[in-house]
């Protein structure tokens, strides 16, 4: 009799030996331990107490009771199931010794960098055959669709940039609630890439069945093993971020990138469009990311000080062009959704046609500069918002001259190629969207009105 998308653990008065589980699309998982029995949505919240759980389909339902769990179909039939093992540890679900999650999802990065591309790279080239795909799949794509929500559509925007410059197949990226309900242009020879951590999210899952019936082919890129969206997706590559606890998200955005660099570099060699010798010396940047990345963790005071400098703020642009636009998207929600300050992501040569109006006397504007041939025109957008007021905070290389009348405060990044800078420069972006939440005193890892994983539109 219910409608709409739920699990629910339900208690009979005449029953109360037994617990009742259901699943109707939301996501449902029944933990068996030793002697006891537990219902949750996802695994991190029973791996304290057992690592053994069932993956409940849609409209099964689970009773819990003292002889164990069954498990019956819509009809009451018994369901036999595989009894699934997490292979998480019960380290990978705690702190850690930090202060919060999301600190902790930050330090992780370079591990789950590694952890995510080590395996899908062989004699220095990206192989992605056990996902099922192989160079002739890749040549027979004449478009790609990114199809995501907030952080995971902001990793499907650099992906857009970087296949279109080295493969030169076009990409276009959608929200998935935009997506689901426009009619959508894809068909058959199309290839829709769906990205999600948890494999869950409603829209996104309900856009990847409408590509499916349209007769688009469906990657997903996913983090959640066993999740909704990659057990139902043609073509699947999982990231290997482990756990995300933070409702931010962040070293799950930095894996759905570093697949989508290893994607685009298999596409391009499989089209042509790039030699072998250079997709070698791509992947060989994208290896060394870790590093660079280890490197920024340890010089992080700049960016506590630059937190300091926001906290006061009503609200803030970024700016950039190019790549770095498409990363200043994802500065602006990290910051926005921890810390409750205001902020919009613009691209730089976009300000004078309205949005320059907003700047007022002392408003931050964070600009990310790491593009070689787009640095002087961000530059000289930087001097437009200046010269209304505006107090510039700049990320860019640290080698890079800055006139000091044009910035107030800066983040100097390591030496890094242009087409990966993505996978370093979001790092000062993430911690100042941590510092700031923190020093404002709220609470990181459960920012007020949103949740982890969003199962319903
Ligand atoms: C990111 O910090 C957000 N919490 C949110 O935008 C998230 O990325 C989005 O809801 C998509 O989730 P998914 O990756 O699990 O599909």
């Amino acid at each position: 009799d219910l409608e709409g998308s739920y699990s629910l653990g339900i208690l009979f008065a005449d029953h109360p030996d037994q617990v009742y589980a259901v699943r109707c699309e939301s996501p449902l998982i029944v933990g068996v331990g030793d002697g006891e029995s537990f219902i949750a949505s996802d695994v991190p919240a029973i791996i304290e107490y057992t690592r053994n759980y069932y993956l409940l389909e849609h409209d099964e339902i689970a009773v819990l009771g003292k002889d164990g769990v069954h498990i019956y179909d819509v009809f009451g039939q018994l369901v036999e199931k595989e009894l699934k093992t997490a292979d998480w540890d019960v380290e990978a679900i705690g702190k850690g010794g930090y202060a919060h999650f999301m600190l902790k999802e930050i330090h992780e990065q370079p591990a789950a960098i590694r952890n995510t591309i080590s395996a899908r790279i062989q004699d220095g080239l990206p192989n992605l055959e056990e996902c099922g795909i192989t160079p002739e799949v890749l040549r027979s794509f004449r478009h790609i669709q990114v199809v995501a929500c907030g952080t995971a559509m902001h990793a499907g925007t650099v992906g857009k940039y970087v296949i279109e410059k080295l493969a030169r197949v076009p990409v276009t990226v959608d929200i998935a609630s935009e997506f689901r309900y426009r009619e959508p242009l894809v068909g058959e020879g199309d290839l829709v890439i769906i990205i999600s951590q948890s494999g869950e999210t409603a829209d996104s899952l309900a856009a990847m069945r409408l590509a499916k019936s349209l007769g688009a082919k469906t990657l997903a890129i996913v983090n959640a093993m066993g999740s909704s969206i990659a057990r139902e997706a043609d073509m699947l590559i999982y990231t290997h971020a482990g756990p995300e606890i933070a409702v931010a998200s962040t070293k799950a955005y930095m894996v759905q990138i570093a697949v989508m660099y290893l994607f685009a570099f298999e596409l391009a060699l499989a089209v042509g469009k790039i030699d072998a010798d250079e997709c070698r010396r791509l992947v060989k940047l994208l290896e060394q990311t870790p590093d660079t990345i280890s490197e920024i963790l340890e010089h992080k005071e700049q960016t506590q000080y630059i937190a300091s400098s926001l906290i006061t703020a009503d609200s803030l642009l970024y700016i950039g062009r190019g790549l770095d636009y498409a990363l200043s998207m994802e500065g602006s929600l990290k910051l926005k959704e921890i810390s409750y300050i205001h902020s919009e992501s613009y691209a730089a040569g976009e300000l004078k046609h309205g949005t320059i109006s907003l700047i007022t006397e002392n408003m931050p504007v964070i600009a990310v500069a790491t593009q070689t041939a787009l640095r002087e025109k961000t530059i000289s957008n930087i001097k437009e918002v200046k010269a209304r007021g505006a107090r510039v905070i700049l990320i860019c290389r640290e080698n890079d001259t800055v006139d000091p009348d044009a910035v107030d405060l800066k983040f100097g990044l390591p030496e890094f190629d242009d087409l990966l800078m993505p996978m370093i420069a979001v790092v000062p972006l993430q911690l100042i969207a941590y510092y700031t939440s923190v020093l404002k005193g709220n609470d990181v890892d459960k920012p007020r009105n949103l949740a982890k994983s969003v199962t319903v539109e």
